[in-house]
């Protein structure tokens, strides 16, 4: 009995240190699984979107409780669930950007916000600049008053108030009006990002593949493509370290390239050998036109505007600074996402190289007693 209580002693102790030190060092601990406890209550806006699914299951996977404020049906958002421990995401119904009230409930039981919203054209019912500013704004209030330990923004690289794009303009409004509001928050700026679910990829992916050319769009232009998920890994380990607050980030890959590169690529690894094209200006416009009515536009027109490098600038924080060393080639990570755009050849047609790789695949997978 005296041992059993001796242990328990201990054992108490010993957590109750553990505790401590994380206390006294560290605001969360970001280093256990998903049924520990990371101290860590997020609420996250932009809960169903393309980068939100990487940092919930990032959150989830070190044991934190999650809030993702939704619109529309379930559906959209029950892959989140299985993300974290049994009952740590919890979904919320019904949020609109506009609704002071139910933002401030969203928040009001965490200690961390991360506000993913974005819109890539206006809709019948939202502008660009209420979702970018305005609800960036009522996010940022809701915040202070609650006083949360730390508030991250994600902005995008490019954002520029001077730019002829709403888009562009509108985001960069919004970092000013976070900052003003929130001056510890952490604002990450992405340049574009590609991942299973991407625009960027899967867009020229889908050119290479079904158009009878590949019109190149702003061929001279830059940009420095990162994974998802690294970006996903930076704004948690913002988090934890101590100096990210009031900082601006910007994150890119580890390879910049121009749109013609990319163009090449794409060609090359998808084995359609089409012809690169780069209309006449007015033309060009009028395609980006086109495009951009259809219901989810795979370009907008101010998309289009933004002729800005995408590139990550000389000085400026980066991914490296939020420990994020080892960065995705686009070259590894990139090619999964676009797999079933790619020509399919007899395996006559193959390079003796890539007919080596497949034999060596088969024996690794059947084993040496290949029945085929
Ligand atoms: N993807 C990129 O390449 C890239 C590059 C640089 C920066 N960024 C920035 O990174 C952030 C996340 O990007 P993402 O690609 O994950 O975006 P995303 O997939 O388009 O997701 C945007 C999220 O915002 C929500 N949202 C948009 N308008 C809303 C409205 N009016 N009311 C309620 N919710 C609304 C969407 O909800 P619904 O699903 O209900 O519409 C969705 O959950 C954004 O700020 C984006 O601008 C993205």
């Amino acid at each position: 009995m005296l041992l059993k209580r001796k242990g328990c002693l201990v054992k108490r102790t010993k957590i109750c240190r553990k505790k401590i030190f994380i206390k006294r060092h560290y605001e969360f601990y970001i280093g256990g699984g998903r049924s520990s406890v990371s101290g860590i209550i997020a609420t996250v806006f932009g809960s169903t979107g393309f980068l939100a699914r990487y940092v919930i299951q990032r959150l989830g996977r070190v044991g934190s409780q999650v809030v993702a404020p939704y619109r529309g049906e379930s559906k959209w958002i029950n892959h989140l669930k299985p993300m974290g421990d049994l009952g740590q995401i919890v979904p919320v119904t019904g949020f609109d950007i506009r609704n002071r009230e139910y933002i401030r409930n969203a928040v009001k039981n965490s200690n961390v916000v991360i506000n993913l919203l974005g819109a890539r054209y206006d809709t019948r019912h939202y502008k660009l600049e209420e979702v970018h500013i305005e609800a960036a704004k009522l996010i940022a209030q809701a915040a202070k008053e609650v006083n949360v330990a730390r508030y991250v923004h994600v902005s995008a690289l490019g954002a520029d108030v001077n730019s002829p794009s709403r888009w562009s303009r509108s985001k960069a409004l919004g970092e000013e009006a976070v900052l003003k509001i929130f001056p510890e928050a952490t604002i990450i700026r992405p340049s574009v990002m590609y991942g299973h679910e991407d625009y960027f990829l899967r867009f020229l992916g889908s050119m290479t593949r079904f158009w009878p050319v590949y019109v190149l769009i702003h061929g001279d232009k830059k940009v420095q493509p990162i994974y998802v998920d690294n970006v996903a890994e930076a704004i948690i380990n913002s988090l934890t370290l101590p100096n990210t607050r009031g900082s601006i980030y910007e994150l890119g890959g580890p390879k910049v390239y121009t749109m013609r590169e990319v163009a090449e690529w794409l060609k090359e690894i998808l084995r359609y050998d089409k012809r690169i094209v780069q209309l006449p200006k007015q033309l060009e416009e009028d395609m980006v036109k086109i495009l951009s009515m259809h219901r989810i536009p795979r370009i907008t027109t101010e998309e289009y505007k933004d002729v800005s490098d995408r590139v990550v600038s000389e000085g400026a924080k980066k991914l490296s600074d939020l420990l994020v060393l080892k960065p995705s080639p686009m070259e590894r990570e990139g090619f999964p996402g676009i797999l079933h755009f790619r020509r399919p050849v007899k395996f006559d047609e193959l390079l003796p190289e890539d007919k080596a790789e497949l034999e060596r695949e088969e024996k690794l997978f059947l084993g040496e007693k290949n029945p085929y």
